[in-house]
């Protein structure tokens, strides 16, 4: 296939400053949506479906509002839709790549354009994020995703891998889309995500039921609904609010699942892959399984790094979007020469952190997602408190009177083995661990090895040897490694982002080689 080629640059990030004509726009969409309950369907081909559970997607920094009625599909309409999504995929695989790359390019325009303001504005109401987190999120990210994906696949057609057997034949090789249809399951943490998610696998030529997160109902529809408009064909994403248990069973028991693409829990992908492994026989493919399952990402300063830069990065990582990013630095270990200075740092910074409604401008950080994540995090707080092994030395008052408020939290682990540095938080949680400058190998191994996951980790230094070392020595704990920079905020075609052990598949999301995950390739060979 002959495919035009072309560039793509990553979508620049604007600033709303006051009296600027974004944060205008922005205030009429969020003026839109927190006043009005939108009512969602579910789409299936080019069906609206209003039936099922009725459920609500509320303010997390409000939980009295609520912004979306939607409906979980029974296992008879995840099932409609597994049908609908396999009659569209023949005609879908068949388009050219060119046709292809046409509907991804058009969906990035419609995000960083006419529905800019809708996306930012439904993913600061229903997820709790600044406009500064959500900008880097619903707009620029989602919008990289397509381009990049189209970029990618472009790429990917024109590599043509064999040698001709010489005077007796030709060789060719194809992508094809795998037969059969991907469930997408995606997480509410990242707008972007659930895009990416959906659409992804189709690039490839296939077909998806994707079940978005309940809490970022609203945000993922207006995704959905701009795929559309961009000339995605019905049938070929639908769209598929389910109960988790109900939406796993239903996929998993047909014999057209051609695989998972999953940000969640590793708890989930887990399981879902013991299902899966369990139905392995009736399958017509075996399924593909692709994951991102988080982290308990590490900063690590060495004696030779720079205070003012480790105590900025890790209030960032640790502490935007509340610490709900799976590459929010969690674990920190800090050299006892650099104690003092970074403690005193951490500490003065935190305290100017705006914790508040994401509607202000000045806030820094909000509510969490739900009832469920607070009480998770508080009963981490709560175990600190009583721990005598551990020590907060600051923040972590928690209120979920209005919205589910918890402040940011320090707290100190003389343990580094503790619980607290090992499972995953995901809230505004920083754990500390001060080791003896003397001991640099032995925090090193912790850094590296007590925590199951292997996602984002940073170091910090200036020593050149050290780094060197170090880049080495942790070299199989961070999918993603930054080296005098933060653990979060990783850029489509710059950092392809993921990580192996727990972490996931780590098939690097927003990079070139996670679509071949989604081709089941050919190769001819034509003899004359
Ligand atoms: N890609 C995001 C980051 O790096 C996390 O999903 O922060």
């Amino acid at each position: 296939t002959q495919v035009e080629d072309f560039q793509v640059t990553n979508e620049p990030v604007l600033e709303y400053l006051k009296g600027s004509a974004e944060r205008k726009t922005l205030e009429t969409a969020l003026n839109k949506y927190k006043n009005d309950c939108q009512d969602i369907p579910i789409v299936v081909g080019n069906e609206e479906i209003r039936k099922g559970d009725v459920k609500y997607q509320v303010m997390p920094f409000d939980h009295s509002k609520k912004i979306a009625k939607y409906y979980w599909a029974n296992a008879d309409v995840v099932q409609k839709a597994i049908n609908t999504s396999i009659e569209a995929r023949k005609d879908w695989e068949a388009q050219p790549i060119s046709e292809k790359i046409k509907v991804f390019m058009k969906a990035a325009d419609l995000v960083s354009g006419k529905y800019r303001m809708e996306l930012n504005a439904a993913t600061m109401l229903g997820q709790g994020k600044t406009i500064v987190q959500a900008e880097i999120d619903a707009a620029a990210e989602l919008a990289d995703f397509y381009r990049f994906n189209a970029y990618f696949a472009k790429e990917l057609m024109k590599y043509q891998p064999l040698s001709p057997t010489p005077s007796v034949s030709v060789n060719t090789f194809r992508h094809r889309g795998i037969e059969g249809f991907v469930a997408s399951i995606s997480p509410f943490n990242f707008t972007a995500i659930g895009g990416n998610l959906a659409s992804a696998p189709t690039i490839m030529g296939n077909v998806v039921i994707w079940k978005p997160s309940d809490t970022a109902l609203l945000a993922n529809y207006i995704t959905f609904k701009l795929m559309r408009e961009a000339g995605f064909p019905p049938g070929v994403i639908n769209f598929v609010p389910a109960d988790g248990p109900v939406f796993g069973n239903t996929i998993c028991s047909s014999p057209h699942l051609a695989g998972v693409n999953f940000t969640g829990s590793v708890a989930t992908f887990q399981h879902l892959w013991k299902q899966i492994a369990e139905n392995l026989e009736s399958y017509h493919n075996f399924p593909r399984l692709v994951g991102e399952c988080g982290g308990k990402n590490y900063h690590f300063v060495h004696p030779s790094a720079h205070v003012q830069s480790v105590v900025n990065g890790t209030i960032r990582s640790a502490f935007e979007f509340g610490g709900q990013k799976c590459s929010a630095c969690s674990r920190m270990f800090v050299p006892e020469s650099l104690w003092d200075q970074i403690r005193e740092g951490l500490l003065e910074t935190r305290k100017q952190l705006k914790l508040d409604s994401p509607l202000e401008y000045d806030t820094f950080l909000s509510a969490v997602i739900d009832e469920k994540a607070f009480n998770r995090i508080k009963g981490y707080i709560d175990y600190a408190k009583m721990s005598s092994n551990l020590e907060v030395i600051g923040g972590g008052n928690c209120d979920n009177s209005k919205g589910y408020y918890i402040e940011p939290a320090i707290i100190v682990a003389k343990d580094p083995k503790d619980r607290i540095m090992q499972e995953e938080i995901f809230g505004p949680v920083l754990t500390v661990y001060v080791y003896s400058d003397k001991q640099l190998e032995e925090a090193l191994t912790l850094a590296s090895d007590t925590a199951p996951f292997g996602l984002t980790g940073a170091i910090f230094a200036s020593d050149e040897k050290f780094i060197a070392q170090a880049t080495e020595f942790l070299k199989m704990s961070a999918g993603n490694f930054y080296i005098n920079d933060k653990s979060t905020g990783s850029v489509v075609g710059q950092q392809p982002f993921g990580g192996g052990r727990v972490s996931g598949t780590n098939d690097k999301a927003g990079g070139p080689h996670c679509l071949l995950r989604w081709t089941s390739p050919q190769v001819i060979k034509e003899t004359f």
